[in-house]
């Protein structure tokens, strides 16, 4: 049977996306900086539980378990996981961090017996499965949070995406490795799908293709997140355009959306 595209991505080819992974490292102290504030801001205070779900190399795991929090990352792929153990290695806090290999569809199983204060998703870690699947993503994550806790999700805003959407693109992971994007929205799912060709450059102007993948996740209109989270029995409580917790407008990159039992 063919494997979801997650598994393709984050599980067969995970050696590749996670060079893309480290590079965004360097964001994560800001992001948790302004994710720490959201938290307080919404009663969820240093010392507090969290999961990051969907965490991959723990990056932001390891800035909150260092600004304080007791933190649980899981993520799908045995790659990023095992790099978020050593990143809580070298940043010493492995005494408030563990990492799970875990499915987020059978996240409430996994993780049936702890309790959070607070979970966070974040950079676009979410709608990668059919609508029912989503949602029943936030309808287990309510099941591990206590009352008054909250979520945090940070994901990309479609209606900013549509205003300057570029059907091509590329990004450069260090020296050797380029990620050729080409992307189309499909209007009648809301979804965006995005084939993904991995070239490693083996010398100068001469490249091998090591992968290629087609993604295919939902695009969310603040609304529509909306409506999802109260199906799944979470309450809408506010929301920023960006993690530097800008006013969301109708250009705002992302949806940073805060939701609460
Ligand atoms: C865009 S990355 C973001 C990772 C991390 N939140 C960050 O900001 O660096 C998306 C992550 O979702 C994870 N993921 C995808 N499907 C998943 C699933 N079903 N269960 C758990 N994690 C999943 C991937 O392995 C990947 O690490």
């Amino acid at each position: 049977m063919e494997r979801n595209w997650t598994e393709q991505v984050f599980v067969d080819h995970g050696q590749l996306y996670l060079r893309f992974l480290e590079a965004a490292l360097p964001r994560a102290p800001q992001e948790a900086e302004s994710i720490h504030k959201l938290l307080e801001k919404h009663q969820v205070g240093l010392g507090s539980r969290l999961l990051d779900l969907s965490c991959g190399i723990g990056r932001h795991s390891v800035e909150l378990a260092r600004l304080g929090y007791r933190v649980t990352g899981i993520d799908l792929s045995p790659t990023f996981i095992a790099r978020a153990k050593r990143l809580a290695q070298e940043k010493q806090v492995t005494e408030k961090v563990a990492f799970h290999i875990c499915d987020a569809r059978r996240v409430a199983q996994t993780l049936a017996n702890e309790k959070f204060d607070a979970i966070v998703n974040i950079f676009t870690s979410f709608g990668y499965y059919d609508e029912e699947t989503n949602t029943d993503i936030l309808r287990q994550c309510r099941t591990l949070v206590r009352e008054g806790g909250i979520f945090v999700m940070d994901v990309i805003n479609r209606n900013g995406l549509v205003r300057r959407y570029q059907p091509q693109g590329f990004t450069h992971a260090g020296d050797v490795l380029l990620l050729l994007e080409e992307r189309k929205i499909n209007f009648e799912t809301g979804r965006n799908n995005t084939t993904w060709t991995f070239l490693r450059e083996l010398s100068p102007g001469n490249f091998k293709q090591e992968a290629q993948i087609t993604l295919d996740h939902r695009l969310y209109n603040l609304h529509e997140l909306i409506r999802d989270f109260t199906q799944a029995g979470w309450e809408y409580r506010e929301v920023y355009g960006s993690l530097n917790l800008e006013p969301f407008d109708i250009a705002s990159t992302r949806i940073v959306g805060v939701f609460g039992t």
